[in-house]
């Protein structure tokens, strides 16, 4: 029971610290930055002092009414101009279930993992729990026979500028060097701190900030991410321990999957400058299993990074459940994010990649994994952030004045 508890201090502690948020956007230093797109921050949240494990974690009530700011320049030209602008003068609202995530996600893989099967799929809508219904498959890979369906392999690859970081760029097969054309993955397995980035096929209309995939850095092959509020991203996976690099390497036998909202990676995954990608100010990450640090190893952790009821978006709002990672085993599973506002992670040995997956199926699949070793829990605070918060207030203010002068009249 000392992790609800703790859950709902830390709720009350975030919702003060809240309205504070664009304050601490621009205090994230360049490393803060570069850890948490990289869903390899090793912070340690104070509230996590209790964790056990799961057979399913789920959010709820994921999804408020906020918003976030787009890029709106990037001078990539030379190391010594580089620098970027946001655009505060335009917030990017968002509101409803699974929002931010709600917006196109691209998919992060970080090593030691070799992919064998991945699916995005998506349904009119989703209740957890529901058993009619189902869902259709928009986009497969499989590393048996090379099937490579409406998705593009990328890699932070290309040219380094200062602010930036490496540039976005295809691919190989072998998930690490660079080519010239979008390339299908081969049955590789990714070593510590490799990562490779899975967007559509569809490409993006050029740059520019109200365009279909808003201002992306010059040069980068730009895709369109997986759209959907309701939307499902399916995994076979092994995650083998580490037997190849040293461990001196950075995130060194952490494997990770996570999703992105798709601006970050078109301008920038890494930056040393907040501003060059709109993932200080709250547009969205959602780890699915993510180990932490090595003292937890074989502990895939799920976590959201963005404002619902924190304005640590850093160490962001992590259920206190993990699921096992098994090296020596294939895994599978994944995330299903529904109407309703949940969230669910799961691994399941019965997970299929058909092209179409009944409710009645995905719904064995989860109640099986949460029979044999339950299901964690995290309900989210209801929050509103509006842009002009502050100001709304001010205004509430002088009209309870103005009515009370009114009344004394
Ligand atoms: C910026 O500096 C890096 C590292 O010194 C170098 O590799 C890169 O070519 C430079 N980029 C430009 C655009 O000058
Ligand atoms: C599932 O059943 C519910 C309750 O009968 C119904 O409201 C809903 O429309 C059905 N959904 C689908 C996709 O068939
Ligand atoms: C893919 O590679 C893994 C690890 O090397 C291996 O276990 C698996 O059998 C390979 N799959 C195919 C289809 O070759
Ligand atoms: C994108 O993928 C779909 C599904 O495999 C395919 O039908 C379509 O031709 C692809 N489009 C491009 C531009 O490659
Ligand atoms: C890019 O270059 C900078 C120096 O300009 C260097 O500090 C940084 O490590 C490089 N980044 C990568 C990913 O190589
Ligand atoms: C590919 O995925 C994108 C996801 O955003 C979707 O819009 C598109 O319809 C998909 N293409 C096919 C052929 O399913
Ligand atoms: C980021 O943008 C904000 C708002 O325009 C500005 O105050 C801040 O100085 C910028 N930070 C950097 C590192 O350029
Ligand atoms: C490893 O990560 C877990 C989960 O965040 C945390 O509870 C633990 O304190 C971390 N251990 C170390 C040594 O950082
Ligand atoms: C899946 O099967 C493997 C091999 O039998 C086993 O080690 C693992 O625990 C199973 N995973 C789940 C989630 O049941």
């Amino acid at each position: 029971m000392n992790f609800l508890w703790l859950a709902l201090l830390a709720t009350a502690l975030a919702d003060n610290a809240n309205n504070n948020n664009n304050n601490n956007n621009n205090n994230n230093n360049a490393q803060q930055t570069q850890q948490s797109a990289a869903a390899a921050s090793t912070s340690v949240s104070s509230s996590r002092v209790y964790s056990d494990e799961y057979g399913v974690l789920q959010f709820q009530n994921f999804g408020f009414e906020g918003y976030f700011y787009n890029v709106k320049s990037i001078d990539s030209s030379s190391n010594d101009s580089c620098t970027c602008e946001i655009n505060t003068a335009k917030p990017v609202s968002f509101e409803g279930a699974i929002s931010p995530l709600n917006n196109e996600v691209s998919v992060h893989i970080r090593g030691p993992i070799n992919l064998q099967k991945f699916g995005y799929y998506v349904a009119d809508d989703y209740t957890y729990g529901q058993t009619n219904g189902s869902w259709s498959r928009l986009a497969y890979y499989n590393s048996d026979d090379l099937t490579a369906e409406n998705v593009t392999f990328l890699g932070n690859v290309g040219e380094n500028v200062t602010c930036l970081g490496k540039a976005l760029d295809y691919v190989d097969s072998d998930g690490v060097s660079a080519a010239s054309k979008s390339t299908v993955l081969s049955n590789v397995t990714l070593h510590s701190n490799e990562e490779l980035v899975i967007m559509s096929n569809v490409s993006c209309g050029d740059s520019g900030f109200s365009k279909d995939c808003g201002v992306y850095r010059d040069g980068i092959p730009a895709y369109h991410g997986y759209y959907g509020t309701t939307k499902m991203f399916l995994f076979q996976f092994r995650a083998p321990e580490e037997d190849s690099v040293s461990e001196d390497t950075a995130s060194y036998n952490m494997p990770a999957i996570w999703l992105l909202n798709a601006h970050i990676p078109r301008t920038a995954q890494y930056p040393t400058n907040a501003n060059c990608s709109c993932w200080s100010s709250g547009c969205g990450e959602f780890d699915i299993f993510e180990i932490l640090n090595t003292t937890e190893a074989l502990h895939f952790y799920s976590t959201i990074h963005d404002y619902q009821g924190t304005g640590d978006i850093q160490t962001g709002l992590a259920n206190e459940g993990y699921l096992e990672r098994t090296p020596d085993a294939v895994m599978m599973g994944g995330v299903v994010f529904g109407s309703d506002g949940t969230a669910t992670v799961f691994l399941s040995n019965s997970t299929s990649f058909d092209e179409t997956i009944s409710n009645s199926n995905l719904n064995s699949w989860i109640s099986k994994a949460e029979e044999s070793e339950s299901e964690h829990t995290m309900t989210l605070s209801s929050v509103t952030n509006t842009v002009n918060g502050a100001v709304s207030l001010e205004n509430n203010w002088w009209t309870l004045g103005l009515l009370a002068f009114m009344c004394v009249l």
